[in-house]
């Protein structure tokens, strides 16, 4: 269970991309803990030069200010590089249905670019951030891998053809690609600002702040909420995937689901606050219910996430409680 005992060799080197935002900075933690060699490529357009200043004097870390869409950045990123961990991406349905271009730019040619970077350079494994919203509006549950439906965002289609080429990479070129649908990830650094922040570190602050949060829809759309400590995890885990595995995609969750409503209730009961939500309009994009089934990671990257929701929901809020 857990990452504890995931080694690799000694003189391994890893290339972060998107290594400045919550995702990625929490890898460049875990990876720099363990005593690897760690590149971070970020452009700062999201990510904040503040969740990654602490490692700035570590030995074993290189912060590389460039953009995923300059090929020739992406390219003395990967030099030597063993794995790449390839975080970076625009994220957030909504803010994409307002800019599809630049999704595309960002999300597609930033990932083909990291792609090819990797197959010039020999990269032992490419390991990718996908998301849950390919599975667009297939009803059924839970989420299955091989079960997508239409999509329902310029951000879905991004990861949806991100999915396609990386396993046309491994199809065509050999390069080890594993692609990581994650379902909406929580936990520190996360940032809980902003029109486009995610749910869950948006209700911690406002309630913290005694501000009453908006709940889009009637908070009866469900979730499955997984901590940051189970994706670190599966990036790992994924590094050490045998071949045979490469150019698949893999539902990376906690496998639980949570309704909005109840979540909320939980929050203020937590944090010891009585404010009713403001019920606003549902999003357009958005997916209904959500939940995973973790069976495919399990078997193939023996990814065993150790954090429940319950779990994580309260480190989390340990942290935004310290750091806000
Ligand atoms: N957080 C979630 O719940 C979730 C769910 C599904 C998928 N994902 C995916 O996981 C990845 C990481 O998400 P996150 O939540 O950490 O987001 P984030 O915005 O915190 O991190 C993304 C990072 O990528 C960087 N970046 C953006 N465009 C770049 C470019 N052109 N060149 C270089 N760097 C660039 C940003 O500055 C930022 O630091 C993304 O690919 C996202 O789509 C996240």
């Amino acid at each position: 269970m857990g990452y504890n005992d995931v080694v690799f060799e000694k003189d391994s080197v890893f290339l972060v991309t998107g290594g400045a935002g919550f995702i990625g900075s929490n890898l460049c933690q875990v990876l720099l803990e363990k005593g690897y060699e760690v590149r971070c490529l970020d452009d700062l357009s999201n990510g904040k030069e503040s969740n990654v200043e602490m490692f700035q004097d570590h030995p074993n870390y290189t912060f590389i200010k460039g953009d995923i869409r300059d090929l020739d950045v992406c390219l003395d990123a990967c030099d030597g590089v063993d794995y790449v961990l390839h975080q970076a991406a625009w994220g957030s349905v909504p803010r994409s249905i307002e800019m599809p271009l630049l999704y595309e730019d960002i999300n597609i040619r930033g990932t083909l670019n990291m792609l090819e970077a990797a197959r010039q350079k020999d990269v032992k494994k490419f390991v990718y951030a996908s998301s849950s919203s390919v599975y667009g509006d297939e009803p059924n549950l839970p989420k299955q891998e091989g079960r997508e439906g239409n999509l329902l965002s310029p951000y879905a289609l991004t990861k949806r053809v991100d999915e396609e080429y990386a396993k046309l990479y491994t199809k065509l070129y050999g390069l080890d690609t594993y692609g990581l649908r994650y379902f909406n990830v929580f936990g520190r650094r996360q940032d809980p600002d902003g029109a486009y922040a995610a749910v869950l570190p948006k209700f911690i602050k406002q309630l913290l702040n005694d501000e009453r949060p908006t709940i889009n829809g009637d908070g009866k759309q469900s979730r499955d909420f997984t901590y940051i400590e189970n994706v670190v995890e599966a990036n790992l885990k994924a590094c050490l995937a045998p071949s045979e595995s490469a150019g698949e995609a893999f539902n990376i969750a906690y496998g639980g689901r949570e309704y909005l409503i109840d979540v909320y209730r939980s929050l203020c009961k937590v944090l010891g606050k009585d404010i009713e939500p403001i019920f606003g309009p549902e999003r357009k994009g958005d997916i209904k219910h959500s939940n995973a089934d973790i069976t495919k990671a399990k078997q193939l990257l023996g990814y065993d996430p150790s954090w429940s929701f319950a779990e994580g929901i309260d480190a989390a809020i340990e942290w935004y409680k310290e750091n806000l």
